[in-house]
């Protein structure tokens, strides 16, 4: 197109060459060299190679962390010496009673952000026959019972007797034991061989189970069945008993001796020292509120408790435990 001054107009895609010069409007020689100047300054880099923009945000950043840093060090400090100027009794388990109503939506976020669900579903699965919970507190397992005794197959393809034949369900706090007791008559109406106590696991006894009391009302002999526990759970339980040990070496004695397993998943001490610090420094505060010792050294516990070890696995930077005990048969012994 050509216009009454004689040159050629823009029109799109068509290019700027010497035969075809831009018109005095459109080509403005100082702001031509300031475009420039300023592309430069902003843009190209720095001796350093980072561009002056670039650096500009890294300083904002680095600043607000600094700042965030110092404001959650000085709250962190407020805690510590909150924490030790509190003498908090060691059986902090009454707290529970208080908690129980709000205990689930209190544990929902922080389980499923260490996706403790599946956790707690691989070491259920392992339960089998007569099987005893004890600090069962609201039910937080229930999903993962495999209900009904039946002949199958085991993890290794092998034919096996599977599935839980009864359930016992034990903790301390009554409140707890309710709220367990209807999660599990809401989820599974039919199953009648489930019993819930509010009691101490250290003091729990074998109260006829299901093998012994299907036993006797056949009309057979049940005398040769000592009353044992095929499998005893515990989840998040040895932080907040007041003898974690003397309560694992009882639980040790009513688990049946050759089969018999009991099934931990725990949290406590980490394989860092930083991190066990401010556990260390933080318990009492949240014993205190919570009714949980967070940083006890479950291996120590299990270690006196003198059950024997089948298997034990850490995560959490090494907060989160899970063992699977059996009780130690000594060299010819015969229960
Ligand atoms: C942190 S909660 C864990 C609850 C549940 N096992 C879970 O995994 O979410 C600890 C529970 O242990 C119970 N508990 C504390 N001492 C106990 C004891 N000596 N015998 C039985 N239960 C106890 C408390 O009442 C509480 O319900």
């Amino acid at each position: 197109m050509v216009s009454r001054r004689g040159t050629k107009s823009k029109t799109p895609g068509s290019k700027r060459t010497s035969a075809n010069p831009p018109s005095r409007k459109q080509f403005n020689p100082s702001l031509h060299r300031f475009q420039e100047r300023y592309e430069q300054k902003e843009f190209q880099a720095k001796p350093h190679g980072i561009p002056v923009r670039v650096l500009s945000f890294m300083g904002v950043t680095v600043l607000a962390m600094s700042m965030y840093s110092g404001y959650l060090y000085a709250s962190y400090q407020r805690e510590v010496s909150k924490a030790q100027s509190l003498d908090v009794p060691r059986d902090v388990s009454d707290r529970y009673n208080s908690t129980a109503p709000t205990f689930d939506a209190e544990v929902e976020l922080s389980e499923k952000a260490m996706r403790l669900g599946k956790k707690r579903g691989d070491l259920i699965r392992l339960a089998r026959g007569d099987v005893l919970e004890v600090s069962c507190g609201t039910g937080r397992n229930l999903e993962y019972y495999d209900l009904g005794e039946r002949r199958g197959t085991d993890d290794q393809g092998h034919a096996a007797v599977i599935g839980c034949r009864s359930l016992t369900f034990v903790d301390l706090s009554p409140q707890m034991v309710d709220i367990t007791r209807e999660k599990f008559q809401a989820a599974n109406p039919e199953f009648t061989h489930v019993a819930f106590r509010a009691q101490d696991a250290g003091a729990v006894t074998v109260e006829a189970p299901a093998r012994v009391r299907d036993l006797a009302g056949a009309g057979k002999d049940a005398s040769d069945h000592r009353a044992y526990y095929d499998t005893i759970v515990q989840t998040m339980g040895l932080c907040s008993m007041a003898d974690p040990v003397g309560t694992l070496r009882h639980l040790g004695e009513i688990t049946e001796p050759e089969r018999g397993r009991i099934l931990l998943l725990e949290h406590g001490r980490s394989h860092y020292d930083w991190l066990n610090r401010i556990l260390d420094n933080l318990a009492p505060l949240h014993a205190d509120k919570h009714g949980c010792w967070w940083n006890r050294d479950i291996g120590a516990i299990v270690e006196e408790s003198g059950l024997e070890v089948v298997e034990v696995k850490r995560w959490h930077f090494g907060t989160t435990w899970r063992y699977v005990l059996r009780p130690k048969i000594l060299c010819g012994e015969k229960k």
